[in-house]
């Protein structure tokens, strides 16, 4: 069986491409990642030299590139991780998301009916539902809840499942889809909020809380993400849509609350600042379909993910210093630098 998996040099693709090696050690592995400011290769030296991997630099847009690979590998199932994922970075520059979100999707599916292939997956997420209010804790989005999107990003992902479902009705192409909640866990990169505000703290910098700190989400270890994947590409059926996430709400600041008590510093740090533009207040999944079909639940309890998670920060400070020192420096200059201080009573 081989298995191309898009964007694997990012955080959620690299941990499905160790998932895959470790739990498939009969499987061929072909990650394929255009190595953005978002993709490492260093994220991947461990499984560089295994025999039953290879790692390609290819943009999931260039269509003589993915169809070369097609011919050449001939994969049983694709694994399309590949995106621009961030959501304040489309608010900046939103065209790069329709690119790789929607028609290096497209490019990726044109191969797959050209070449065959046993399955599609996308990967896609929560955020294409919208949000939810938060004086409603009786909502979640299940599977039916219509599409309805705030960001460019989210606008991108949710156009690329319509693509993918047109796709399996019009060409009948063997496709899945997984919407998950917010991901947490080692290789995130430290723009997002969890890295972001263990990589401030243990500089004492200060914490950057949008808003008054109220939104929800809905966070999932890594792994079990992963492990939801491997399960729906092996044993989901073909033209559904599952929901993954783990009924873990937490708010934004508990969250940076308990980031400042495991890495002993002061919840002073803390600095609410003009919020993000649309920011959605909830998110909520409900993961019944996949329970009840495929008998996926979360491992990972938030205590023992997050300690995890920072100790992995900790441990792995060469990684993250690395990625901050370069570009990443003027990125951040330009998101948090004009952003005002708020007073939050
Ligand atoms: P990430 O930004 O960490 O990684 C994205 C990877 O895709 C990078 O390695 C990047 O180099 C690569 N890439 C970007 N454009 C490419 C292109 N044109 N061609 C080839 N490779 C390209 O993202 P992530 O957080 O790991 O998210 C992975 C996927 O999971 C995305 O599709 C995202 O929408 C989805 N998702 C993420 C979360 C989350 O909490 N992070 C939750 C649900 C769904
Ligand atoms: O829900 C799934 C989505 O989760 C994925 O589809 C996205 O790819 C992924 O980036 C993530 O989106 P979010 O916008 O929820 O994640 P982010 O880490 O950017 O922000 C989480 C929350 O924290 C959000 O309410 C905004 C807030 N935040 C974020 C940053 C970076 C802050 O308060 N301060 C910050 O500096």
């Amino acid at each position: 069986m081989t298995v191309v998996v898009t964007g694997g040099a990012g955080f959620i693709g690299s941990n499905f491409v160790f998932h895959m090696l470790d739990n498939h050690p009969d499987y061929r592995i072909v990650c394929v990642d255009k190595l953005t400011y978002a993709g490492n290769l260093s994220t991947l030296k461990d499984v560089m030299d295994n025999p039953n991997f290879r790692f390609v630099k290819a943009d999931i847009c260039d269509r003589d590139a993915v169809y070369a690979l097609f011919r050449e590998e001939k994969p049983d199932i694709i694994v399309n991780f590949a995106a621009e994922s961030h959501v304040d970075r489309s608010i900046e520059n939103p065209e790069v998301f329709l690119d790789t979100n929607i028609k290096g999707t497209a490019v990726l599916m044109d191969a797959c009916r050209e070449f065959g292939i046993k399955r599609y997956h996308q990967v896609s997420t929560d955020e294409v539902y919208g949000d939810l209010p938060l004086d409603r804790p009786d909502l979640f989005f299940t599977e039916e809840t219509p599409l309805h999107t705030s960001s460019p990003y989210s606008s991108s992902k949710a156009s690329a499942d319509l693509l993918v479902q047109a796709y399996h009705r019009t060409y009948g192409l063997p496709v899945t889809i997984s919407r998950c909640s917010n991901n947490y866990g080692p290789y995130h990169f430290p723009e997002k909020l969890i890295p972001l505000m263990i990589a401030n703290a243990l500089a004492d910098k200060p914490l950057p809380v949008y808003g008054e700190g109220l939104n929800v989400r809905d966070w999932l270890y890594v792994e079990d993400h992963c492990r939801a994947i491997d399960l729906i590409i092996h044993n989901g059926r073909v033209g559904e849509v599952y929901n993954v996430g783990g009924h873990n709400e937490m708010r934004n600041i508990d969250i940076v609350k308990i980031i400042c008590k495991a890495l002993g510093k002061p919840e002073s740090l803390i600095t609410y600042v003009t919020d993000r533009k649309g920011h959605d207040m909830r998110y909520a999944i409900d993961p019944t379909k996949i329970h009840n079909e495929l008998g996926w639940l979360p491992e990972t309890k938030f205590a023992d993910g997050i300690q995890k998670t920072i100790n992995w920060y900790l441990e792995n400070q060469d990684w993250w210093k690395e990625i901050i020192s370069g570009e990443y420096q003027n990125y951040y200059e330009k998101m948090y630098g004009g952003r005002e201080t708020v007073n939050v009573g």
